[in-house]
């Protein structure tokens, strides 16, 4: 087993990263502080490990909430199911809520931490790699609304993060390259020698090598540690975490939400960046070209759909989260393993990338 440690003075909250590690009771005890558990997961994921993780918690009171499986669930009245329980099996303020599953569980349980009693502890127990690497770590939690993607919702940081190689056994491949574009991301980012790596590595990525996959969700959420270490409200840098988002994010918009996993809108967009970048003259075609190749390598899309339009990607671009004042501003690369917040750009470069994209 792997630990890092996310720095967030009196919050800060381990990573644990292995094999196995969901039957170790040890684990988990230390960070339960009374005697009452909430465990909140899915009908996917809670047949095929609930009853190993109850295994673990044999000292507690443990109720269950099995949410139905789907984006299309992270919703305000799906949240309610969990209170519900919460109010039924009267849990106090002392008890702690334990999130089993993708990013849509852990999103879910960690904003009814949140808002249950005012706040109440909880543990990240990721069973994706896109969560494993990304969602449970740095205390964001939400649901949508009709109207936008993650729009309700509260910064909330977990006691601890649980990741277990073990249970990627059973993720379909589309959502391990699903994935792999955050892994990627981290590279592209901030972390050139990464890249060199995942090159190397990516086969065994995708074979689901657990010493690949152990090295790989390390050094992500190192990465993401870091980040959150230092802006953890996304007043700054933490922006950076949304590289190929806006692009991304417009692309599952005009689909609708789930047509393209979250993951594979990310390659797609992660490509645009890296395009646009290099039509500004801040990194090369080479380095484009590069970035591309290692998208493509984790099987994952390198284009826009072909359905989409311009004008499509500007509206759903224009109400993205990182628009301040009316200004669109897109997180760019100012070399491979730099990237930049930046609204300093010839909207010429913008149409330029979406069309070679929509080509
Ligand atoms: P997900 O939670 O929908 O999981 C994907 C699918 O895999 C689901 O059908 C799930 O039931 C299934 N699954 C989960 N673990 C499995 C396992 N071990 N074996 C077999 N099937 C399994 O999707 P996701 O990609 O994990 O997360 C996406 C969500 O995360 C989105 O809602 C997104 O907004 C959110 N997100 C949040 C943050 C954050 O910082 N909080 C960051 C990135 C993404
Ligand atoms: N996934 C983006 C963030 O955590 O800020």
């Amino acid at each position: 087993m792997q630990t890092l440690n996310v720095d967030l003075g009196d919050r800060s909250y381990p990573i644990h990263i292995g094999a196995d590690l969901l039957s170790q009771p040890e684990l988990l005890a230390p960070h339960i502080a009374g005697k009452q558990v909430l465990v909140v997961s899915n009908e996917t994921v809670a047949p095929l490990y609930l009853e190993t993780l109850k295994a673990s918690l044999a000292d507690y009171q443990v109720d269950t909430v099995v949410l139905p499986d789907g984006e299309r669930y992270k919703t305000l009245e799906t949240l309610n199911l969990i209170f519900d329980v919460a109010l039924e099996k009267r849990h106090s303020r002392n008890t702690t809520l334990i999130a089993l599953g993708g990013g849509v569980v852990g999103d879910m349980c960690g904003f009814a931490a949140a808002a249950y009693q005012r706040g109440v502890k909880f543990i990240q127990i990721p069973t994706t790699l896109l969560s494993q690497v990304d969602s449970s770590v740095g205390g964001k939690t939400g649901v949508n609304h009709a109207l936008g993607k993650n729009m309700i919702g509260a910064f909330w940081q977990p006691q601890l993060v649980l990741a277990d190689t073990t249970v990627l056994s059973t993720l379909p491949e589309r959502e391990l390259s699903a994935g792999i574009a955050e892994v990627i991301k981290y590279g592209l980012l901030g972390d050139a020698p990464f890249i060199d790596w995942l090159e190397d590595n990516m086969s065994a990525l995708l074979a689901k090598d657990e010493a690949a996959l152990t090295y790989a969700i390390h050094r992500s959420c190192q990465n993401k540690a870091d980040v959150v270490a230092r802006d953890e409200r996304e007043g700054s840098v933490r922006a950076w975490l949304n590289l190929g988002h806006t692009f991304g994010h417009a692309i599952e918009h005009s689909l609708g939400y789930g047509e393209w996993l979250h993951g594979e809108a990310v390659g797609a967009g992660m490509v645009m960046a890296a395009d646009m970048s290099a039509r500004l003259g801040w990194i090369s075609r080479a380095d484009a070209e590069r970035a591309t190749q290692l998208i493509a390598a984790a099987r994952l899309p390198i284009k826009a759909p072909s359905s989409m339009t311009e004008e499509q990607f500007l509206s759903a671009m224009a109400v993205d989260k990182k628009v301040l004042d009316g200004q669109l501003r897109l997180v760019l690369l100012k070399a491979l393993g730099e990237a930049v917040v930046t609204a300093d750009f010839e909207p010429s470069a913008l149409l330029a990338t979406i069309n070679e994209s929509l080509s």
